[in-house]
Parts: C-alpha cells; sequence; structure tokens
C-alpha cells in the first residue's frame, strides 16, 4: 500500500462522517493525472507570498546604514536588489497563475464529463423533479466553483499565508517582545474567519437554488415566447421575475451581512496592534533596545501583513463557497440512476415469440395509482393500439418497454425474460421509440435524423428518408440534409418534425416500436403523409402504438382499451364494436363520428 492510501486509510477512519473531507476524497481524484502540476502551481504560491517579506527586510540595514550612519556605499546594492526580487515575483506569479488555469480548466472538464454523463444517465423521474436552470446550476458553474474557483483560492490562500509567515519572521527578526503582540493581535483578528463557513452554508445553498430560478426563467422566456406572446403574459413574467431577482438579492444582503463585518472588524483590531506596538516601540527606541531600521522595519512588516491577513478573510468566504459547491457536485455524483443494470444482467434475447405485461401495477407517486394491474400479451409481429381516456394510462403503460420507469410490481417481460434481467442498453437499442412530440437537436436534418443509427451509411440515412417521406421536402432545400433546424427544429412545420421522427426510428431498425401517436391534428394532406410513413415503419415489427387516427386503429391488430389504468377491453375493432354498450365503440362513435 502506497503512503498516500496509508495516509487515506487514517484519515478516512478518523473524518469519515466529515461533509468537508467526504467532499474533498471524491474531488481530489479528479486532481491525480495533473498531481506534480497541481503542487508546482500551488508550490510556486509560497516563493510568491515569501518574497513580500524582501521590502520590509531590506530598509532595515537601509534605514540604519543610510538615513543613520549616512553611509551610502554599503548599501548601494539594496534599490537594485528590490528591484530583482520584485521581478522574480512577477515572473513566478505569472507562471503559478498560468499553471492553476490550466490545471482547473482541465480538472473542471473531466468533472463537467463525469456530471454530464451521470445526468444522461438518469431516470426519467430525475427530471421530472428538475428545472433547466437548477441542472444548468449544478452541474455546470458548481464543477467550475470547485475545481477552478478552489484552486485559484488555494493559491492565493497559500501565497497569503507563506506572505504573512515570512513578515511574521521580519518581526521576530526585528524584535520579539514587539513581533508577540503583534502576532497575539492578528490570532485574534483571524478567530471570526473559522467561523463563516456554517454562518453562510444555508443562505449560500439557498441563494443559489434561486439563482437556478432565474436561470430557468430566462430558459422559459426563450421556449415558452409564444405561449408568452400569445396570452400576454409580459407583465405577470416580470412581476414574477422582479419577486424572483428581489429574493435574490435578500439572500445576497444576508450573506453580506454574515460576511462584511468582518473586514473592518480585522481593520479595528489591526489598527489597535498597531497602536500597541507604535506606542510600546517607541518606547524601546528611546531606552536603546531598538534601531530606527529595526522599527521602521518591523512597522512596514507590520502594515503589509494586513493585507495579505484581510485577504484571507476573502479567502476563507471563497473557499467556504466553494465547498459548498463542491458537497452539492459531490451529491450529483453520488446519484444513483433509478435504473441501472442489475447485477448478472443479460442482453436482450433473439426476440422470437411474445411479449407480456404481468399483472402491472405502477404509481408515480406513493398511494397514487395509475396502472391498476394489466395484463396483456402481445405476440411477436403483431400490431396493437391503446385507446382509453386521456390521463388513463397508455403513456405510462408503454413506457415500460423501454424501461424509462421501473417494473416494481408485477413483471413485463420479453420471451419470458424480465425487464429487470435485460440490460438496459441492449433493450433500448432493440425498441425504438417514436414520441408524442419529438424531440430535435440543435443541427442539420442529416444529425437530426442519423442520430437513429450513429454509423448509417449515406444510402441508410437516405432510404430512411425515403420511407419517411421526407425526401421531396429534403430536396427543395438548398441544403438538403445539411439544412439546419434550428434550436428544437423551430424551423420545421409539425408535420415534418414528425415525419423525421420516424426517420429516426427507421434507420434505429429495432424489432420493436413504441409510437405514441402526435395528437395535433396536421392538415388533411400532411396528416396523409405522415400516415404513411407510419404504416411503412410499421412493417415487420411489434408495434405498441398509442393511436389518436382512425387509420392506425383500423390497421391495428388488435385494440386494447385502457381507462383509469385497467385493461377494460381487448379485441379486433369488429369484436369491439360489437360489444353493446362497449367502451370501444362509444369512444369510437365520439371520436370518429360514425
Ligand atoms: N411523470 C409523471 N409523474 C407523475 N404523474 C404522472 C407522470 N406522467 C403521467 N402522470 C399521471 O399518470 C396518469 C396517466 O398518464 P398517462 O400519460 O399515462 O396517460 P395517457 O393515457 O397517455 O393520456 P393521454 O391520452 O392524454 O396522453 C395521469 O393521471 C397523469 O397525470
Ligand atoms: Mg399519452
Amino acid at each position: 500500500m502506497g503512503i498516500l492510501n496509508k495516509i487515506k486509510t487514517k484519515f478516512d477512519e478518523k473524518y469519515g462522517n466529515n461533509e468537508n473531507y467526504h467532499s474533498l476524497s471524491v474531488i481530489l481524484p479528479y486532481f491525480k493525472p495533473y498531481l506534480k502540476r497541481t503542487f508546482l502551481a500551488l508550490g510556486l504560491a509560497i516563493p510568491i507570498g515569501a518574497l513580500d517579506a524582501v521590502i520590509a527586510l531590506a530598509l532595515k540595514p537601509y534605514m540604519d546604514i543610510v538615513m543613520m550612519d549616512k553611509h551610502m556605499q554599503s548599501a548601494w546594492y539594496l534599490p537594485i536588489l528590490i528591484v530583482v526580487f520584485t521581478t522574480v515575483q512577477g515572473g513566478l506569479n505569472y507562471l503559478a497563475t498560468y499553471m492553476n488555469d490550466w490545471v482547473g480548466g482541465k480538472v473542471t472538464n473531466d468533472l463537467k464529463i463525469t456530471l454530464y454523463s451521470k445526468l444522461m444517465r438518469q431516470a426519467p423521474g430525475f427530471f421530472e423533479k428538475q428545472t433547466s436552470g437548477k441542472i444548468l446550476k449544478a452541474y455546470n458553474n458548481d464543477a467550475e466553483k470547485s475545481c477552478s474557483g478552489l484552486l485559484s483560492n488555494m493559491k492565493t490562500c497559500i501565497s497569503r499565508f507563506f506572505s504573512s509567515l515570512s513578515l511574521v519572521g521580519v518581526l521576530f527578526y526585528n524584535s520579539w517582545k514587539l513581533a508577540i503582540i503583534a502576532v497575539a493581535v492578528l490570532t485574534c483578528a483571524m478567530i471570526p474567519l473559522v467561523k463563516i463557513k456554517s454562518a453562510i452554508k444555508d443562505v449560500y445553498n439557498r441563494s443559489e437554488g434561486e439563482n437556478a430560478k432565474v436561470l430557468t426563467t430566462y430558459n422559459e422566456a426563450f421556449s415558452g415566447n409564444k405561449v408568452i406572446s400569445g396570452y400576454n403574459l409580459y407583465d405577470f413574467k416580470e412581476n414574477q421575475f422582479k419577486k424572483l431577482v428581489n429574493t435574490v438579492f435578500g439572500l445576497k444582503m444576508k450573506i453580506t451581512q454574515h460576511v462584511s463585518w468582518l473586514s473592518p472588524l480585522m481593520h479595528i483590531i489591526v489598527s489597535i496592534g498597531i497602536a500597541l506596538v507604535i506606542g510600546l516601540g517607541s518606547y524601546f527606541i528611546v531606552k536603546g533596545e531598538l534601531s530606527a531600521g529595526q522599527f521602521v522595519s518591523f512597522i512596514t512588516a507590520l502594515i503589509m501583513l494586513y493585507t495579505p491577513i484581510k485577504g484571507l478573510g476573502n479567502n476563507a468566504k471563497n473557499i467556504s463557497t466553494c465547498l459548498c459547491a463542491m458537497e452539492r457536485v459531490v451529491s450529483k455524483l453520488e446519484k444513483i440512476p433509478a435504473i441501472k443494470d442489475s447485477e448478472g444482467a443479460i442482453n436482450f434475447p433473439d426476440f422470437k415469440d411474445k411479449i407480456e405485461f404481468k399483472d402491472i401495477k405502477f404509481s408515480y407517486v406513493k398511494g397514487k395509482r395509475v396502472l391498476n394491474g394489466i395484463s396483456l400479451e402481445v405476440k411477436k409481429g403483431e400490431t396493437i393500439a391503446f385507446v382509453g381516456n386521456s390521463g388513463g394510462g397508455k403513456t405510462t403503460l408503454v413506457n415500460l418497454l423501454p424501461r424509462f420507469y421501473n417494473v416494481k410490481n408485477g413483471d413485463l417481460t420479453f420471451d419470458g425474460i424480465s425487464v429487470n434481467s435485460i440490460k438496459v442498453d441492449s433493450l433500448r437499442q432493440n425498441v425504438a421509440v417514436v414520441f408524442q412530440d419529438n424531440f430535435l437537436f440543435e443541427g442539420t436534418i442529416r444529425e437530426n435524423i442519423a442520430i437513429g443509427n450513429l454509423n448509417a451509411s449515406e444510402d441508410e440515412i437516405w432510404q430512411a428518408v425515403q420511407q419517411s417521406y421526407l425526401e421531396e421536402f429534403v430536396n427543395s432545400l438548398d441544403n438538403g440534409l445539411d439544412t439546419q433546424i434550428g434550436e428544437r427544429g423551430m424551423l420545421l412545420s409539425g408535420g415534418q418534425k414528425q415525419r423525421i421522427g420516424i426517420a429516426r426510428a427507421f434507420l434505429k431498425n429495432a424489432p420493436i416500436l413504441v409510437l405514441d401517436e402526435a395528437t395535433s391534428a396536421l392538415d388533411n394532406q400532411s396528416e396523409h403523409i405522415v400516415q404513411q410513413a407510419i404504416e411503412n415503419l410499421m412493417k415487420d415489427r411489434t408495434v405498441f402504438v398509442i393511436a389518436h387516427r382512425l387509420t392506425t386503429i383500423q390497421n391495428a391488430d388488435r385494440i386494447a382499451v385502457i381507462n383509469h389504468g385497467n385493461l377494460t377491453e381487448l379485441g379486433t375493432h369488429e369484436e369491439l364494436m360489437n360489444i353493446p354498450d362497449g367502451e370501444y365503440k362509444k369512444l369510437y362513435q365520439m371520436q370518429f363520428n360514425h
């Protein structure tokens, strides 16, 4: 076992339950690949700080030799020395800042990549409880603060600490008696710094939460601008925003309240120290215990000491906020996705026979059942259409097929194998989903279709384009498949967006297809084209379709009526139409006016 590991084990035993220690033990490994540079960046801060003492130190011989003895020759080197040391200090400072930004940037990148990858793997249920602002803050801003921010603050902290240490050395070098007084006073000034983190932690976390809401509001001004304009929500939204920024302001002022008294307090304590030293110093000079050079050098060091020590206060506050950010990042890193491979999970079987829903009960929120025990068997190659009341549970039921949610009560099996014992990636490889509202990514039409199969050839992409009836549209564009479609496909019509969703599924070519038909009505012609594209897609697959179109229902092999979480009727169109007072018959007559 390496010495580092030994130390770590010792620390684990001692501080295992301490929040800060735990966060650090999770984040520090991210620094491991850049350890040498991290040490260099932090190590350089030592001479940078320590060189602060040179000027104060140089003043003693300067005063004693030049001012008192009026002796120039032996002090000619002093001005040059000061310039040389300051230049060296400047050079080191540049190097340390560069190193620091480099290491901080690299570690932040690595952390962000891990966080992003974790974020994507969270189950849909996780995102339902989040807002875009919260995610941005936690996964992007906090990551930056807890790496780059922490490192640069540590660098400054180290240089300030060593600056203080070397200046204290100058104090002792000149007069140990005065130095003891000065150090005692400065220690008093430092005490409140230790208390800051716990004082601001809650307020700080709340303020971050409110800031996240501000980000979400901006996001909504963007994505919801049509609703805002259409309903004239300008004043309403503005008022909401006003409240939000005022809350943020209030919290910010609370932090200021907690933190800002530190600076003036330290100022006062330090000035008491200086006053004491000047008084006593004068006495020592008169008694001949102290030379003028020593006294001037001492006072200069003491005044210079004030800057790094006061800075340490700010540093302590910044490091506290960085540690708060780190705690949040660590909680994100440790968040286990609700949906993950179970132990010994296997690849999706070579699908041959049937898919079975076995007495599935499901609820999103405890105590509020959405599915009340649904049992259904679907043969390979069959198309089953789901109809039923809005909110009845159709989407919920089909969302279980790609395991967007876990089946905890009852079971869903593919050729007899439970969904929970199949590897999630391999399951999803075999289930293509065309959503009610297909999300389009910023980029080109080609990129948006190709996500169905990132290794697809140009020919395969064009085939998908043809089968989803997009060819004519694509050919009419100047840039064809390489046309940019704007964020979320804003530059496309509803029908075009749906067909891009269908083309993706074509390219994926999975044996099982889940289709949540769009409810929004298209004009007759687009409707017809989308319908044809869907029919093409359904060929030779096992299809679960939530049907809103008459033709889809008629083309299905069987129809399942899901009402209020129950499977109430199941059979062919004719069979269901023959049930007197049947639910399907009613729905059919109502919806399609027959
Ligand atoms: N993510 C969720 N969290 C909590 N409740 C949800 C969630 N999604 C759906 N529900 C609730 O579950 C019930 C079933 O919703 P589901 O979307 O499955 O209905 P649906 O049959 O697809 O309806 P529609 O025909 O209107 O699309 C509804 O009462 C809905 O409010
Ligand atoms: Mg639905």
